[in-house]
């Protein structure tokens, strides 16, 4: 008799998105003249760049040929691209790499779901409350939790509130955790660490022997030059932090689907008996056996990114989304509501009003002024009362949804 894997069984709602598109579809098939405007899931609205688009129709050229077609490139991703990250995200902030610390993929969901897969099942794992529901839900799949608890948690995670009084950077956790995982900028809070903060989780994982999984997918839309974009820039972080980063939301590739982790040499975990294992070296030996690469063509547009051209149309888009941020930060925060992030990161995080419930808000939205956002509750117990919108979508339709927030 085939049993299910009974983890996936403690899992309670489906993922968070697809909830929000069941009950979007439901509203536009009642309601099919209603012109909806989705500020909801962050995807991308705008077209990939022109360099971008070059790059990867001469690559498709080059595989129209039998002199220079591409099969089964490495697992780990061409050396062309790798090279490019380094040079352009890391060594010009100060931080060395070999390309054989460069893992590219085709996203950092995967990444950073799979990467759990890795460690052993005892550890225990530490998450922001908000958080991006990927990290939980894989660590329950695996069987890493409890069953649910009370408040859509889990038992056996740590949950680290993030809230308004501790500017949504939690405070260390004062029982011992394994896996930590952190994002800056914040998915979904909008918020930032500075390097004071993350040093003292990087000092944290290394006097406690714990791993930073630590996402930066949204490292680009930073504008302040005090943030870091790397946890690498601070010292000692190679020794406990694994890095993801995506293509998605810096050059649009939500759909076309590029990412790249950085695990470095120096990162090690424990077997039973107390040896050090080789992360890098685990990871490597995961990802050749679980995955054959990102498509050539794919891997040359993503390297196009960093072309003197690419840069400055990708940079002009990044500067689009983060001015829409700034008109939705400036006019919630006209109309009354408490305003949070949206200044170095394309989300805006705010209080609903008259203290009403995330979902509650969510159908307000939608039903009266027929705009879709997240429910802040959707990301965990300490987002409820919160709503998430989303700066990704063209500037008119940016300026007419703030123009139905003014009716509400
Ligand atoms: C989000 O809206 O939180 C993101 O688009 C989710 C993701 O990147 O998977």
């Amino acid at each position: 008799m085939i049993t299910i894997n009974e983890n996936f069984m403690k899992l309670q709602a489906g993922y968070l998105f697809p909830e929000i598109g069941r009950r979007v579809g439901a509203f536009a098939a009642e309601n099919p003249d209603a012109a909806i405007i989705k500020l909801g899931i962050g995807d991308v609205t705008e077209p990939l760049a022109p360099a971008i688009v070059d790059a990867m129709h001469k690559a498709v050229d080059e595989m129209a040929l039998s002199s220079s077609f591409h099969g089964y490139g490495p697992e780990q991703g061409y050396n062309f691209l790798a090279e490019a990250i380094i040079e352009n995200d890391y060594r010009s902030r100060g931080v060395e790499l070999g390309t054989d610390e460069v893992f590219i993929s085709d996203g950092s969901k995967c990444d950073t779901g799979n990467f759990q897969e890795i460690f052993g099942l005892d550890n225990v794992i530490a998450v922001t409350d908000p958080v991006y529901p990927v990290y939980v839900d894989t660590n329950v799949m695996a069987g890493r939790t409890g069953g649910a608890i009370e408040n859509g948690r889990y038992g056996g995670i740590v949950y680290m509130p993030c809230t308004a009084e501790n500017n949504f950077v939690p405070a260390l956790p004062t029982e011992p955790v394994d896996m930590i995982y952190l994002c800056y900028p914040n998915n979904p809070t909008g918020m930032v660490a500075s390097k004071e903060e993350l040093k003292k989780w990087v000092d944290f994982a290394r006097e406690n022997k714990a791993i930073i999984l630590f996402d930066a997918a949204y490292e680009a839309f930073i504008c302040d030059p005090e943030i870091p974009h790397s946890i690498y820039e601070i010292d000692g972080a190679k020794e406990v932090a694994v890095e993801f980063r995506s293509f998605s939301k810096t050059a649009g590739f939500t759909g076309t689907r590029c990412a790249f982790t950085v695990v470095p040499k120096e990162l090690k975990a424990y077997k039973a008996n107390g040896e050090t294992a080789d992360v890098n070296a685990v990871w490597n030996r995961r990802h050749c056996t679980k995955f054959n690469g990102v498509s050539y063509v794919t891997q040359a547009g993503a390297a196009a990114v960093y072309s003197d051209e690419g840069k400055k149309q990708v940079a002009e888009t990044i500067a689009m989304y983060m001015n829409n941020a700034a008109v939705i930060r400036k006019s919630l925060g006209e109309f009354g509501y408490d305003v949070y992030g949206g200044v170095n990161a394309p989300y805006v995080w705010f209080k609903a009003p008259n203290d009403m419930g995330s979902w509650e808000f969510f159908d307000v939205l939608l039903n009266k002024v027929n705009i879709v956002g997240t429910p802040g509750v959707g990301f965990g117990a300490s987002g409820e009362g919160y709503f998430r919108l989303s700066a990704f979508n063209d500037p008119d339709v940016v300026k007419e949804a703030m123009a139905r927030f003014a009716k509400l």
